[in-house]
């Protein structure tokens, strides 16, 4: 079921790889991208995983920001081909979300973004529990996905090759709460998307509500 999962979003996105960038569909996803990376006030010498990277936008959107190591990961050849041409100075490999923990070490990153990529994960209870070991002390996990509502959500996820499901605002948040995220924020990207941000906080620490908004626009 898993690998059957990963092959079709290889080749879908294999195919898809020449025209993803092109067009009013390419403009409507980078916007996405640019609309959640604003969202975020970045630290410097910060550690960044971008997971599905597909093209490279969102990495390429922080190069322009100074003092930050990038990395992203994508199982699909041809997207990974575009994201190399278009940002030089990330780390950017050929791997399934799934290896990820093979991959990096126990608390390395600061911030992890998945924009638009989420609902094309196998098992997304285990690939949260892999971001959550990855990801650092104070570290951010930001996903950003389409949400049309509790309906329309099943038809996307039925009609779209590969989609493993879209969540509703509660839903993500129940996800995250059990995969021992603290929900920090959530937001409306555009009229589909959902943004939510979670952190990584040591069992019983409290962090004030002041802690948390200086770092978050
Ligand atoms: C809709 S694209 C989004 C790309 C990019 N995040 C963006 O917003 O432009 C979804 C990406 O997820 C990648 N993907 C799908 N399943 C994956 C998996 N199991 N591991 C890693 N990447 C995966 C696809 O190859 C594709 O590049």
């Amino acid at each position: 079921m898993m690998e059957n999962n990963i092959l079709i979003n290889k080749r879908f996105f294999d195919f898809l790889a020449p025209y993803y960038d092109k067009g009013i569909l390419g403009k409507f996803l980078s916007n996405i991208i640019y609309r959640t990376v604003v969202s975020v006030k970045i630290k410097n010498n910060s550690k960044i995983l971008d997971v599905g990277c597909g093209t490279g936008n969102l990495l390429y959107v922080l190069e322009r920001k100074k003092s930050l190591k990038l990395y992203g990961i994508d199982l699909s050849k041809k997207m990974i081909q575009i994201a190399r041409q278009k940002v030089k100075t990330a780390d950017i490999r050929e791997i399934s979300v799934t290896n990820l923990d093979k991959e990096f070490v126990k608390n390395y990153f600061n911030y992890i973004f998945i924009v638009d990529a989420f609902h094309h994960f196998p098992n997304h209870k285990r690939v949260m529990k892999i971001f959550y070991r990855i990801l650092k002390y104070g570290g951010r996990i930001i996903i950003t996905d389409f949400n049309f509502g509790i309906i329309l959500n099943k038809i996307f996820s039925a009609l779209e090759p590969g989609n493993t499901g879209n969540y509703t605002k509660e839903q993500i948040k129940k996800l995250f709460k059990e995969s021992g995220f603290m929900v920090e924020k959530q937001k409306k990207i555009g009229l589909f998307s959902l943004m939510t941000i979670g952190l990584k906080i040591k069992g019983k620490q409290i962090i004030t509500r002041h802690a948390i908004k200086k770092d978050i626009k």
